[in-house]
């Protein structure tokens, strides 16, 4: 009976036959990568936050598996907007997949300098800016400072007339989810993001008393089960204060059907798949599909749009 469950979704204009994409950072780094991704059962692909010009990223070891989830300092190692603005150019559409463009700039004037690149382009796709990255040294996350992202985007849209999302860090308290989503009510913003990972945490090893990673003295940003219910709150408190017209990507902590469920369920319109994609690969795709169609088919649910944003409280 899960053929006429239906996991399509979309994103404005965009469509998705399936609402599992990969998370930006994870197995998106090259062309090989990101193909596989396209060929899966996957709805799109993410690629990696790029920067105006190629970064080898910090030292490693930069990324840790651990048993509840992951912790990373990568730095944003990525082979420059060029190279993933042309794939984007070339694949977007490709099997009817969507292709969103990352992009990370180190400063405003990098961010703009590659939006424009971008507006001059031939990619028609979805471009997804990336305000949170927590790993590069000396800087903090634009994502935090309400008046900066208020500039950058106020600069964006002079220019930026295709669609524009936003990936945004983990916020703990209500005055930050009032704040920042007063801020993105006013743009023309198609889509959020959230979460990136929880920056800056501190994994410690007690057999050797050490850290686990080598940048930034050990602290990065955490992946994994560790962030599922901080990812499904920021989902909640944005749908709950943002625009009807935005949608949300909802990243954090997904491995299984359930998970991507609950995300729905707090009112995600996509999801994204990072620590758990990195361990399976593209076969975990399929494997959620599945899980998902059986938990929608025991509750008799045949859309994403029969349960989306429906949570309960007590
Ligand atoms: C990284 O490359 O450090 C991860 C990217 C991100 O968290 O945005």
């Amino acid at each position: 009976m899960q053929n006429n469950i239906s996991l399509a979704s979309h994103i404005g204009d965009y469509q998705f036959d399936n609402l599992l994409l990969n998370a930006a950072g994870v197995r998106c780094s090259t062309t090989d990568e990101l193909n596989k991704t396209l060929d899966s059962m996957a709805g799109g692909c993410v690629t990696k936050s790029a920067t105006p010009e190629e970064r080898a990223g910090n030292e490693s070891p930069r990324m840790k598996p651990l048993p509840l989830g992951s912790i990373n300092s990568m730095g944003l190692p990525n082979h420059g907007i060029d190279y993933y603005l042309k794939f984007a150019e070339e694949n977007q559409g490709k099997n009817g997949k969507q292709v969103i463009l990352s992009i990370a700039g180190l400063s405003i004037d990098q961010n703009i300098e590659m939006l424009k690149k971008v507006q001059e382009s031939s990619f028609s796709g979805l471009t997804e800016l990336n305000l949170s990255c927590p790993n590069v040294k000396g800087k903090s996350q634009v994502g935090y400072d309400f008046d900066a992202v208020r500039d950058v985007l106020t600069s964006t849209f002079k220019f930026f007339k295709k669609p524009l999302g936003l990936k945004l860090p983990p916020y703990f308290d209500f005055n930050q989810f009032n704040g920042i989503a007063e801020v993105l009510n006013d743009f023309p913003i198609t889509y959020i993001n959230v979460i990136n990972s929880i920056g800056n945490g501190l994994v410690v090893d007690p057999e050797t008393e050490s850290v686990v990673i080598k940048p930034k003295g050990g602290f990065g940003g955490l992946g994994g089960d560790y962030v599922k219910p901080t990812a499904l709150a920021n989902v909640r408190a944005l749908r709950q204060r943002l625009n009807p017209e935005i949608s949300i990507i909802g990243t954090g902590g997904i491995k299984s059907g359930m998970d991507v469920f609950e995300h729905v369920l707090c009112g995600a319109n996509l999801v994204q798949i990072g620590t758990a994609f990195g361990y399976e690969g593209t076969p975990i795709f399929e494997r959620i599909s599945k899980e998902l169609k059986e938990i929608m088919d025991k509750k008799g649910y045949k859309t994403l749009d029969d349960f989306r944003g429906k949570l309960k409280t007590i």
